[in-house]
């Protein structure tokens, strides 16, 4: 698994004019969560910002309770506020954090912006202790610019 392919990967599955934009988001979440060893849970979030809250869309992993999750709440929910990538590396460390599944470690969460609009998220989960890197934040950046302009 190299980034770099990652994206060439990704770059195929944006420019496919056959599919909706929801079929390429399930595609995104399972070609990160099947290639990169550590992503064990891919799901993107998007903004209400009328109600403030955070919705579900396509994910690749475990079923989640939490599709509904108000801004503010969460480490998803304080990234709707502070627009600012949130890299947890513990997440027992966190009191504002809500968990999904007991063997979840590590959490990073890139917020999407469109038209300067924090418009929602790319939400990993990790099985493993501390493994994201500066790198995964810079593919997970550019991840979410694909995902703001098919949106
Ligand atoms: N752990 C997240 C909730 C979403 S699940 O990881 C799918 C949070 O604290 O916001």
């Amino acid at each position: 698994m190299s980034f770099k392919n990652l994206k060439q990967q990704a770059a195929l599955i944006f420019a496919n004019e056959k599919a909706t934009a929801e079929i390429k988001m399930e595609q995104i979440c399972e070609l990160l969560r099947n290639e990169v060893p550590y992503y064990d849970w891919v799901g993107f979030y998007f903004a209400n910002h009328d109600a403030k809250t955070l919705h579900l869309g396509a994910y690749a992993g475990e079923e989640t309770d939490h599709t509904v999750i108000p801004f503010g709440k969460g480490i998803c929910g304080q990234v709707a506020v502070s627009n600012e990538n949130f890299v947890v590396p513990d997440v027992k460390a966190q009191d504002n954090y809500i968990a999904c599944s007991i063997t979840v470690k590590a959490e990073i969460v890139v917020p999407i912006f469109k038209n300067g609009v924090n418009i929602g998220q790319i939400d990993i989960d990790s099985n493993t202790a501390d493994p994201f890197s500066k790198e995964d934040e810079v593919f997970l950046q550019w991840i979410c610019e694909g995902v703001a302009k098919i949106c």
